[in-house]
């Protein structure tokens, strides 16, 4: 079975509950969304995706935030924190530079935590409530654990973490600390911690709550809807192309399930589903390697290594779900290096908008695209930011400029100052 975007709407299976089913992506077998803990296929082991009997048009949508959509989500609300709604900005000084006609920013940082993890967690958190499990766990870079910390604690659930050692910038940590997660620290890389909480997981031992768990990416659908309607307001349009960080491809899959599901209802032609662009850091590029070398299954990199320790990532489990969310939109991937992934956070920065490394990679990607002539001059972009910039403090701080010591009084400053 491929993801396509032909619009087909399947009949709800007999385990359908309120109209709420999962259907596994390769061999097509459903599944009752509730009645058991399942991740992946119980025939195949193929990605688990969350189906719905009634599709949502923009019509449907009322409120805010995350539960705005809630017409597209399996419930009507979730353990919530105000996430979503955050803003899409102008960035004057970059879209002049890259020349395109239109470019926003997206700035997911702006979420509670300080993260786009915060839209899946608040879906994810309330499908452990109604599974009953004890234990809710993620394997991460920082992010998912800093949300799934955040919103274990307001569920009142325990939560095991577990990191890459020396791998994690420290805001993430003192996020995951500070609200109570217990914390892991493994010697070894991101894949290595989600072999391990994958398995922890299949014994039984928690909840996990990667984006391997389907209910996440129904939270993160949001981000993209949230897109097409604020840049609807702003500029009239849909936007032709949406450049976005790529890690564990989450995002990608779950925007692209989006789209998929507002063609299936008739709220959004095919031609207007914005091409899904995928940026890796060089150092973390398999979905690059498989989108440039045409092939259907990503090789799984051993050693990454990158400044932008968010997608540290050689093993992106949701790329049977992403690979044709690109490919369907007309879209393309590119790897950017972490002297490029700077120099957009710095250029971010002047136009206002504050992200951690990771986040810049889309700025950064667009800029390389505009210059191998893939994106054209009249297209109308937004760029992903997926966190904010107080998450990796250090990296901020070498990108940005030093402090300068001065004396304890103001003819010192003066002086230091040359006036
Ligand atoms: N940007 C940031 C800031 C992230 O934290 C992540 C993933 C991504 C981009 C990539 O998103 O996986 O959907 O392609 N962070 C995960 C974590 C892996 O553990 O926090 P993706």
């Amino acid at each position: 079975m491929t993801l396509s975007l032909s619009g087909e709407r399947p009949d709800p299976p007999e385990t359908a509950d309120e109209g709420v089913w999962l259907a596994c992506i390769e061999c097509g077998t459903t599944f009752a969304p509730f009645e058991a803990v399942r991740y992946t296929c119980d025939s195949c082991d193929g990605l688990l995706e969350v189906r719905y009997a009634d599709l949502p048009t923009f019509e449907d949508f009322e409120g805010r935030g995350v539960w705005r959509y809630a017409d597209a989500l399996p419930f009507e609300e979730g353990v919530a924190i105000e996430e979503g709604d955050t803003p899409l900005y102008e960035v004057p000084t970059i879209e002049d530079e890259t020349g395109v006609a239109d470019l926003r920013v997206k700035h997911e940082g702006m979420n509670p935590t300080g993260s786009f993890k915060d839209r899946g967690m608040t879906v994810g958190v309330r499908v452990a409530e109604r599974l009953g499990v004890d234990r809710l766990a993620c394997a991460s870079t920082g992010n998912t654990s800093a949300a799934l910390a955040c919103y274990g604690a307001r569920a009142g659930t325990e939560v095991l973490v577990l990191l890459p050692a020396g791998k994690v910038a420290a805001g993430k940590v003192a996020q995951a600390s500070l609200h109570g997660a217990r914390i892991l620290e493994v010697d070894g890389n991101f894949d290595a911690c989600l072999d391990i909480v994958s398995d922890l997981a299949a014994r039984g031992e928690a909840y996990l709550l990667n984006s391997l768990n389907p209910f996440r990416l129904e939270g993160q659908k949001t981000i993209g809807l949230e897109i097409l309607e604020q840049f609807r307001d702003q500029t009239g349009e849909f936007p032709d192309r949406i450049v976005l960080p790529v890690g564990n491809a989450g995002n990608t899959a779950a925007l692209y399930k989006a789209f998929r599901e507002l063609v299936a209802s008739g709220a959004l032609a095919p031609e207007e589903v914005p091409a899904l662009t995928g940026v890796q850091a060089e150092g973390a590029a398999p979905m690059v390697e498989a989108i440039e070398e045409g092939n259907d299954e990503v090789r799984r990199w051993e050693e990454v290594e990158t400044r932008a320790t968010a997608i540290r990532i050689g093993n992106p489990v949701n790329a049977p779900k992403a690979l044709p969310g690109i490919r369907e939109t007309g879209g393309t991937a590119v790897a950017v290096s972490d002297e490029e992934i700077t120099d957009a956070q710095r250029s971010l920065a002047r136009d206002g908008v504050g992200v951690e490394p990771a986040s810049a990679a889309s700025v950064a990607g667009l800029r390389k695209l505009r210059e191998s002539g893939d994106v054209a001059a009249d297209e109308q972009v937004v760029c992903l930011t997926t966190g904010h910039l107080l998450k990796d403090p250090d990296a901020a701080a070498a990108a940005g400029a030093n402090p300068e010591p001065v004396p304890a009084d103001t003819d010192g400053v003066l002086d230091h100052l040359g006036e």
